[in-house]
């Protein structure tokens, strides 16, 4: 079966391996031509247009950074609507506002196609295990053909309610919750190393308590090696929190830490951060308290 991936950074890339691996036969487009060299070099097709996309396949998942990012897509002038292929369904992985879903689903069914929110829980390295929690939310039936995709990458996926955009709020409150577990283990760390105490022995010892996180058992290692290769890019995380505060505005949740989160990752964004994994707020934080960026014990 041909499935087309629109979108090859770190998770669209993800995906297609996983997808390749499984048989399955990837046609690709990225904006960037290059960050797509390696799944073709595994085998992928790769295409210069998402409307040539939508043509070759009746299913494309899309993975790309933002709503702006979505809509040029799929409405651009070389976008996904004009396939002329009405087979086509498209499944958005990404992590956006759900008024940018809403709008999107509400367009795609005007011109007569079908579209469901999938965003992923999970990373790049889980994703490509098959390991990541997907959470669908749109027309029923659309989304119950589209498990049998999803399913080839994720361990679990949640359908939550044929209203769209239902999907992008949870995944933007399980995010603020990652960016906010990423500032606690750092400031705990911060308060290990100044106290001259070994982080390596704090860390065994938080992750075999009840109070352990995924962040902590599989981020936390590498992040006292000062290890801040990006899996989820520091400025995507930004964006969420961002996105999330925006939903904040307009809901009247009043959210002080979500605000106080956005100010980090920004500080961390303005000294050259963006391009390293998120967990690198833990650099703005050894900064803010003269600590060297990786633990040494004398
Ligand atoms: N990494 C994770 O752990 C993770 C987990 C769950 C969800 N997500 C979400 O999944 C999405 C992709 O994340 P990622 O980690 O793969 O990010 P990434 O590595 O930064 O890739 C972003 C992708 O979006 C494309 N893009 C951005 N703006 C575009 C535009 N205006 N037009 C066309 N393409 C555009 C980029 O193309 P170029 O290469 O041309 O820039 C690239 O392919 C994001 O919404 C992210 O929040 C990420």
């Amino acid at each position: 079966m041909k499935i087309g991936i629109i979108g090859n950074g770190l998770m669209g890339s993800a995906i297609g391996y996983r997808l390749l691996e499984r048989g399955f036969q990837i046609y690709l487009y990225n904006r960037t031509k290059e960050r797509s060299n390696a799944l073709v070099k595994k085998g992928a097709i790769r295409m210069d247009r998402p409307s040539m996309i939508g043509k070759e396949c009746n299913f494309v998942i899309i993975s790309v950074t933002d709503g702006q990012a979505v809509k040029e897509i799929l409405f651009g002038d070389n976008g996904l609507v004009n396939c002329d292929n009405k087979l086509l369904t498209v499944v958005d992985t990404s992590t956006v506002l759900p008024e940018d879903s809403i709008y999107c689903a509400s367009l795609m069914k005007k011109k007569g196609y079908a579209i469901i929110q999938a965003p992923i829980m999970g990373g790049p390295d889980a994703t490509k295990k098959g390991d990541v929690i997907t959470i669908v939310s749109g027309n029923k039936k659309i989304s119950e053909k589209c498990r049998k995709i999803l399913t080839n990458f994720s361990k679990k996926i949640f359908y939550v309610g044929n209203q769209d955009g239902v999907a992008n709020y949870i995944k933007l409150g399980l995010n603020l919750n990652i960016a906010l577990i990423a500032i606690s283990l750092s400031e705990s760390l911060v308060f290990i190393k100044k106290s001259k105490t070994d982080p390596s022995i704090f860390l065994e010892i938080l992750n075999s308590t009840y109070f352990k996180t995924g962040l902590s058992e599989i981020k936390g290692p590498k992040m006292i090696k000062n290890n801040f290769e990006p899996k989820f890019f520091l400025k995507n995380m930004l964006k969420d929190i961002q996105l999330l505060n925006e939903c904040a505005k307009h809901n009247g949740a009043s959210l002080s830490f979500s605000s106080l989160a956005e100010q980090y990752y920004q500080m961390a964004a303005n000294r050259g951060y963006s391009e390293l994994d998120y967990t690198a707020i833990l650099k703005l934080f050894n900064e803010f308290n003269n600590l060297p960026p990786s633990h040494q014990i004398k």
